[in-house]
């Protein structure tokens, strides 16, 4: 590429190295061709309106609870001894460290609320019917996974709510025929809520729940892409 101005959708690149990266780019990937087709020439449908907003706000969401949750870690000690004195560190002391916890604890709620909006909007403009009845599929498997990353954090600043909410959130599933007291020991990690518990809990919040959401979150808009949006009712 070897030009002055580089266009980009409605933007105009004069600056040589940007222009000079960009190129190196382009020629080994054929990048232009992948950002003119799929972000500045795909037309988004007229009949969109306020209540389609809401899965790319729950994705926006997604995107800001990982990055509110690794400034967390960076202070954050997954032990019964220390685990509610540093949530009270941040709270009090790290700078800005109450803007990043309140961001994330309402950000969970909040989430819930806007996956539980969108899936309203889904079900009542009948988009759910076939051919996206996978994609419901994967988004009812996204709200559960969602469920799964506000359950376990929950107990994380191990305050006397968190502790008893997990009681009964561990008791619940031992009511099950057969498999319930084996499913409240492998959740709890023995029979009490203790160390175990805690460090179980939180591998799973900052690992693998959110490894497996964010590959669900592509599988999911894969499938839009796919598909195209739905048009009007
Ligand atoms: C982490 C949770 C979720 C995220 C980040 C997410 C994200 C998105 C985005 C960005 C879109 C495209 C724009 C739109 O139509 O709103 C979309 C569409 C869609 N979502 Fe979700 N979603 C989530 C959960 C769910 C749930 C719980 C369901 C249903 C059970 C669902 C079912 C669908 C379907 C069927 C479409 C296709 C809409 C169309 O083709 O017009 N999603 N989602």
């Amino acid at each position: 590429m070897d030009i002055e101005t580089l266009h980009l959708g409605p933007f105009k690149i004069k600056n040589k190295i940007a222009i000079r990266l960009f190129s190196a780019l382009d020629d080994r990937l054929g990048v232009k061709e992948i950002v003119d087709d799929e972000v500045f020439e795909k037309i988004v449908p007229a009949h969109l309106g306020f209540w389609s907003c809401f899965g790319g706000i729950s994705f926006f969401l997604f995107i800001s609870q990982a990055l509110t949750g690794m400034l967390l870690m960076v202070y954050y000690q997954p032990t019964i001894e220390e685990a509610h004195a540093t949530v009270a560190m941040i709270m009090n002391e790290v700078p800005f460290g109450w803007l990043v916890r309140g961001s994330h604890s309402w950000g969970s709620n909040l989430m819930l609320v806007t996956i539980m909006i969108h899936m309203v909007k889904i079900y009542v403009s009948g988009i759910y019917k076939p051919p996206r009845e996978l994609n419901w599929v994967v988004g009812v498997t996204l709200l559960l996974l969602t469920m799964g990353l506000s359950f376990t954090g929950y107990l994380l600043p191990w305050t006397q709510l968190a502790y008893w909410a997990t009681v009964v959130g561990t008791e619940t599933p031992a009511a099950l025929p057969y498999v319930g007291e084996y499913i409240r020991y492998a959740m709890r990690g023995g029979e009490e809520i203790g160390q175990v518990t805690l460090t179980r809990f939180f591998a799973i919040h900052v690992m693998l729940l959110p490894v497996i959401t964010a590959s669900v979150i592509g599988l999911h808009l894969v499938q839009i892409r796919r598909q195209g949006i739905a048009g009007p009712m």
